[in-house]
Formats: structure tokens, sequence, C-alpha cells
């Protein structure tokens, strides 16, 4: 099968690579990509995760009595902050501004400069706000890129026998995260609202680490990280 032609991809970035505390270091890989991508004339539309931190907010707020809702205002807005870190390294190839709802960033994409989105609205994870964006403005590829390299038969950190699979059938993987067992992140790796979206769209999709080289592999058609099929 040849590679496919990649002129629109979705990525999105595990909230663990923005590490402010480590200066700009870490996120400068992932500008060097999009700008690379950028001269190749791939557009990247891309979605930063709230990671680590937003866990950390939405924890206090929780014990400090807020709402469901709120506490995922928390994280949409932990999401977004991070986006605006990665818009401020991409001068004019970016949109300037960090998009508010779907329409709005699909508004941006037809711009054809690249687009990064944070949160969008409570109730799901940035993993759906990718999907959808994914299937909105209609990317060849969506790669989901996580602190994991793909997606294993089992918890490779507590199963010597776990096995990273090249491929996973969307219904397969719909079911182990139902049935919770990925504790290496399960929720981390796909929500099941994104799922949905890759089902129902037949979106190409690739989980892999979130590593600027893999993830130029991906959009060069590389078999990295595992391919979800229907
Ligand atoms: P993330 O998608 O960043 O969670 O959203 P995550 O799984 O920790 O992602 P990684 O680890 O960075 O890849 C953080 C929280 O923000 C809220 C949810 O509460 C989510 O758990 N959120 C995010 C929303 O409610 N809506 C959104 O559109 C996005």
């Amino acid at each position: 099968m040849r590679p496919i032609l990649v002129k629109r991809v979705v990525i999105k970035l595990s909230g663990s690579i923005f590490r402010p505390e480590e200066g700009a270091k870490p996120i400068t890989t992932i500008i060097n990509l999009l700008k690379d991508l950028h001269s190749r004339g791939v557009q990247s539309i891309v979605v930063a995760g709230g990671g680590i931190s937003a866990r950390r907010y939405i924890a206090v707020a929780r014990s400090l009595g807020a709402d469901e809702s709120s506490l995922d205002g928390i994280g949409i807005d932990v999401a977004k902050l991070k986006a605006k870190l990665l818009v401020s390294g991409l001068g004019d190839l970016v949109h300037p501004r960090v998009p508010e709802s779907l329409d709005d960033a699909a508004q941006a994409a037809e711009g054809g400069r690249i687009v990064v989105a944070g949160g969008f609205h409570p109730g799901q994870s940035t993993n759906a706000v990718a999907a959808l964006l994914a299937e909105k403005t209609r990317a060849d590829l969506f790669i989901n890129a996580t602190d994991v390299d793909g997606v294993y038969t089992s918890d490779p950190r507590t199963h010597k026998t776990a096995r990273k699979l090249s491929k996973v059938k969307i219904g397969e993987l719909t079911s182990m995260l139902l049935e919770g067992g990925m504790e290496a992140g399960g929720y981390d790796l796909m929500d099941l609202v994104a799922l949905k979206i890759i089902a129902r769209s037949k979106i190409k999709t690739r989980l892999v680490k979130c590593d600027a080289g893999v993830i130029e592999d991906a959009t060069q058609g590389k078999a990295v990280g595992t391919l979800l099929v229907s």
C-alpha cells in the first residue's frame, strides 16, 4: 500500500512535552518540526494537552469543592495556556489566536496557517478536540502523540509479556478502554468520544510517542506506533 500524501495533519501533543520549568528547549523541537512540515507544504492543526499541570490544578480545585464542569473549565484553560506557548514560537506561520470552538478552529484552518488549539467545551478531553478537528477539516491524518509509544496487549510496566500492536481495531480499543484494561494511561491514549468520531469518519489515525522525530516519521507514512483500523 502506498503511503498517503499528507497535506493536512492534526497532531494532538501530550501536555507532558510542555515543561516550562525546563525553559524553551522541550517545545523548540516541536516548533522546528511544525516549521519543517510547513516548509514541505503540510498544514498542521495542533491540539495541546493539559497534562500533569491540568491534573494538579483540577485536583486542588476538586478538593476545594468545585463542580465537575468548572473542573473541566480549568483543564480547558491549562490546555489553552500551553497552546499559547506554542503559538508564541511560530511567528507568522501560525494563526495568532487560540480558537475558542470547533467552528472557530476550522475557519482559522481555512487560512492555511498552522492552527494551535487547547480545549473547547466541558465533558471531553483534548483527544476528542483533535478527532473533531480532523473530521471537520477533513485532515489526511490524525497523529495522537502520547506518553507511550503505542497500544500494548497489556500494561508493559507490569506485564513482561506485553506486546506492542502495530495495528488495533477501533472496536478492540473501545473494549479495552471500557474494561479499564489499559492502566498505562488509558484515557491519555484516546477517549471514547474521539474513538467514535474516528470510526464514523474513517479518519486515518496513528497513536505514537510524543517525540518530534517519531511524529515526523508518521507524517511521512512510516509505520510508527499503532495504527487504528476499522
Ligand atoms: P487533556 O485532554 O489535556 O487531558 O484535558 P489529558 O488526558 O491529561 O491529556 P494529556 O495527558 O495532556 O495528553 C485535561 C482536562 O481538561 C478538560 C477535561 O477535564 C480533561 O480531563 N477538557 C479538555 C474539557 O473538559 N474539554 C476539552 O475540550 C478539553
